[in-house]
């Protein structure tokens, strides 16, 4: 309720135009009804819980978080998959659900994780990348293939390929692919989901320098969503941490790697130093397991795992304050 209102206030400032940031979130929320059991019932799920940022034209904003909190959900809302259960998203001040999902498509591309199932494994290179530009109506057959030819030099896609299927491609190669249908549109927004995660880590590196290379000759900007710490220092420029479906820690990369603020920031940085980076984080640094999204804790849902808790921190939930250059939500900056 109160998000609604909120959002109701601040609409009128978002105004069309180059002022106005690539992305926007405020607000945004987004629960699942789960569970059919006669005896059990159903519950409440709150995936992505009122979430704020702002992303800048060119700007690669990094949301970081364990398996389960809300990161996927988040994306989806930012493709225009999934409508919020409240709170409201806007694309360079325009909202999105006044905007039709194809709109949407041409400004705003994904990236998954796993470039083999979101590939059709039945259809050669030159049709799954030229399938974009056939839905929306864009040139002739000769000038899709050019186009196809043109992305796939971008992406050092070897032109040799444009006949192959998936099957007979590396998994760098599949994910480059992905990235080659993702541009051929020419969106201003890449969002990727784990783009790298499946792949190895030499092979990850390539296109993790690739896609930088590409948001610097397409002025793009990006969300990167991603488990790995050490992937986010490269890339990005803002690093938003989730928790339970909110947002804990939203600020520059510099200064949340430098100096974290939230105590999940500085355990997710401590699970950096360790010596295996790339293994995601590890539970150690944290103790126990992630929560039950179906049952959150209390007050702040990280005080069970928080080396810093307080006693109000089990019964009332922090809000976000401004600490210095960034936003935090926790009891220590009241
Ligand atoms: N369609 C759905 N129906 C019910 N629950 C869902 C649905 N989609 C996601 N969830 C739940 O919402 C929460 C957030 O899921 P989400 O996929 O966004 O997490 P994530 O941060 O992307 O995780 P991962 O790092 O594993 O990809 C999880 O508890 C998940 O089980
Ligand atoms: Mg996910």
């Amino acid at each position: 309720m109160m998000n609604d209102a909120v959002q109701t206030m601040d609409a009128g400032s978002a105004q069309p135009g180059s002022e106005a940031p690539m992305l926007e979130c405020r607000g945004v929320s987004r629960n699942f009804t789960v569970g059919k059991g006669v005896f059990s019932g159903k519950k409440n799920l709150r995936a992505v819980q009122d979430v704020n940022l702002s992303v800048k034209r060119g700007e690669v904003l990094a949301v970081v978080g364990e398996s389960g909190c809300g990161k996927t959900t988040l994306a989806k809302m930012l493709l225009g998959l999934l409508k919020p259960s409240s709170g409201e998203i806007f694309i360079e001040g325009e909202p999105i659900t006044d905007v039709d999902i194809r709109k949407i498509a041409r400004k705003v591309q994904p990236v998954f994780q796993d470039p083999y199932s979101s590939l059709n494994p039945r259809k050669t290179l030159e049709s799954i990348m030229s399938l974009p530009l056939k839905v929306h109506n864009i040139g002739t057959k000769e000038e899709r293939r050019q186009m196809v030819e043109d992305i796939m030099a971008m992406v050092e896609l070897p032109k040799r390929l444009i006949h192959s299927y998936p099957n007979q491609l590396s998994g760098g190669q599949r994910q480059r692919v992905a990235v080659a249908r993702a541009l051929i549109m020419k969106p201003e927004v890449i969002l990727c989901d784990e783009p790298t995660s499946a792949l190895d880590v030499s092979v990850q590196a390539h296109i993790l320098n690739m896609l930088q290379d590409l948001r610097d000759e397409m002025n793009l900007t990006y969300v990167f969503i991603s488990h790995d710490l050490a992937v986010v220092e490269h890339l990005a420029d803002k690093v938003a941490v989730m928790y339970l479906g909110r947002l804990v820690e939203y600020g520059d990369k510099a200064n949340i790697f430098s100096n974290p603020q939230h105590p999940y920031s500085q355990a997710l940085l401590d699970s950096v130093l360790t010596p295996e980076p790339n293994k995601g984080i590890p539970e150690i640094a944290l103790g126990r397991g992630f929560p039950n999204p179906l049952d959150p804790p209390s007050g702040c849902s990280f005080h069970p795992r928080c080396s810093k808790i307080m006693d109000k921190c089990s019964i009332d939930s922090p809000s976000m304050y401004d600490v210095g250059d960034r936003k935090v939500e926790c009891h220590l900056y009241n």
